[in-house]
């Protein structure tokens, strides 16, 4: 596969599978621009994801995401593109770019969330990995739903990010 829709590449998978790693290395390695749907509503909110939960609820975050959605579809090019963990809800992801689904298991994403020495405030930070039952029931719920609007799915245990960038960067022939 050589040919990128809208040369935007977007990244989706859930909460800790390292979207955000990857978008870095990309970006290191191909000179990208790229940009995080996170770090995007978070300074137009000037709110931290976590405190729109508390304050605003997480329906008002989702339409937060739905408007930014609307704006990527219409307005960025050439850019890697990470999404929160659950902002496929806004439907046709495809018309953003090319997406490609990280997929990891429950286990494998802990392991690595716990890799980290800020691994408590990789946790703390997201209002939906605070019951890690709960956590384990939407990852499995939401499978599926990444499964349909991904257009590569790569599997992302045992790789580190700069293997994950290189196995990206060969696969869409990306400048280096
Ligand atoms: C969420 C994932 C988070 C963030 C919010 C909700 C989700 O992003 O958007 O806490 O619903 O899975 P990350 O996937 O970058 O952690």
């Amino acid at each position: 596969m050589s040919s990128l829709k809208n040369n935007n590449i977007v990244l989706m998978g859930f909460m800790g599978v390292g979207k955000g790693s990857l978008a870095r290395e990309l970006t290191k390695q191909t000179g990208r621009m790229a940009i995080d749907s996170d770090d995007l509503i978070e300074s137009m909110q000037n709110m931290k994801v976590s405190k729109i939960f508390e304050k605003e609820g997480e329906a008002y975050f989702r339409k937060c995401e739905k408007n930014l959605s609307k704006w990527m579809k219409k307005s960025v090019e050439n850019t890697i593109i990470s999404i929160g963990g659950g902002f496929h809800h806004v439907g046709n992801l495809q018309k953003i770019g090319h997406v490609i689904y990280l997929e990891s298991s429950f286990n494998a994403i802990l392991d690595r969330i716990n890799s980290f020495d800020n691994a408590k405030s990789k946790l703390k930070k997201r209002p939906l990995l605070q019951n890690m039952a709960k956590a384990k029931a939407l990852i499995n719920e939401r499978h599926p739903a990444y499964i349909e609007q991904a257009d590569t799915v790569i599997q992302t245990a045992g790789k580190t990010s700069s293997e994950l960038a290189e196995e990206i960067i060969n696969m869409f022939k990306l400048n280096k």
